[in-house]
């Protein structure tokens, strides 16, 4: 196994807007907190928190050769440069590292009791690897789920070098005494561990999980749910639909407000219905 006790890196994550600066302590069961994701998972140590549930950004911006993010793949507007806060341009080994932290922190926070759902899609690297793998390298990985999103929005251009890339995965990296929650052993033969599920169309977000995956990745935890990576704050909304207790975390303040307005109108309309 490797050595989890990382060195801290220099490369910090680039902000585009400047940040509130003042620290609003540990956060608040049922909140949106604005702020770094490692830091906000470290106040969040031995507080109960049975589930940390999220997909961090891909580092799509970044190709390694200079260029402008979208210059070699027309989709790459819409998916990288687009976060309102983040550039999501680190340098690949800057990238794996932050992420290798960031797994580290959510390790500690969840204990023995919980369980890490780590989301991330693909990215080539030099035409055959895929990084993920050392992302998550020397973690305790339970299972692997396969999301199958049904179609891919990358055709690879002219001269393809890879078939379009079609499921992402989530790392279910579990706690020693973390077990399925009992009540929803149903639901969960069913579903097994390829999940066919379309991508969220109508989210303004750039990159949003479907309420669906959400309401799987909450329904594992079955406990306090904390997302450090939120964006439109898909976990708290599933968890809420779920009646867990959730936590949410983004660097951008657009986000944090993108949420509230987004859990007025859906449960406005629950109420409707
Ligand atoms: C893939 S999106 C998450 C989308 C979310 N799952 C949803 O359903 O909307 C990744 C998010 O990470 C945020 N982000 C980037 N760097 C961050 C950091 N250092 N700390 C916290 N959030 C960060 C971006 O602003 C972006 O909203």
């Amino acid at each position: 196994m490797r050595d989890l006790a990382l060195p801290v890196i220099d490369a910090k994550p680039r902000q585009i807007a400047q940040l509130p600066q003042k620290d609003a302590g540990t956060p608040k069961v049922n909140s949106y907190c604005v702020g770094d994701a490692i830091v906000f998972l470290n106040k969040l140590r031995g507080k109960g928190v049975k589930g940390v549930a999220t997909s961090p950004p891909y580092n799509k911006a970044f190709n390694g050769r200079g260029k402008k993010p979208g210059s070699n793949w027309k989709n790459s507007k819409l998916m990288a440069d687009n976060y309102s806060h983040f550039e999501d341009n680190l340098p690949e080994k800057d990238y794996i590292q932050w992420q290798r932290q960031m797994l580290s922190a959510a390790v500690e926070c969840v204990g023995k009791e919980g369980v890490v759902l780590y989301n991330i899609g693909r990215k080539i690297k030099n035409l055959s690897e895929d990084r993920r793998q050392e992302i998550v390298d020397g973690f305790t990985v339970r299972q692997l789920v396969i999301w199958n999103r049904g179609s891919s929005h990358n055709q690879g251009g002219k001269r393809p070098s890879i078939l379009p890339p079609i499921y992402e995965l989530i790392y279910i990296i579990a706690g020693e005494n973390w077990r399925l929650p009992e009540k929803y052993l149903s639901e969960f033969r069913k579903w097994g561990d390829v999940w066919r599920v379309n991508p969220e169309m109508n989210n303004p977000h750039p990159a949003p999980f479907p309420l669906e995956i959400a309401a799987r990745m909450a329904k594992l935890a079955d406990g306090l749910i904390v997302d450090p990576f939120a964006g439109s704050g898909t976990i708290g909304i599933a968890a809420q639909e779920i009646g867990l207790p959730f936590i949410l975390n983004d660097l951008s303040p657009e986000y944090q407000k993108m949420f509230y307005e987004r859990q007025t109108e859906h449960f406005a309309h629950r109420r409707l219905l």
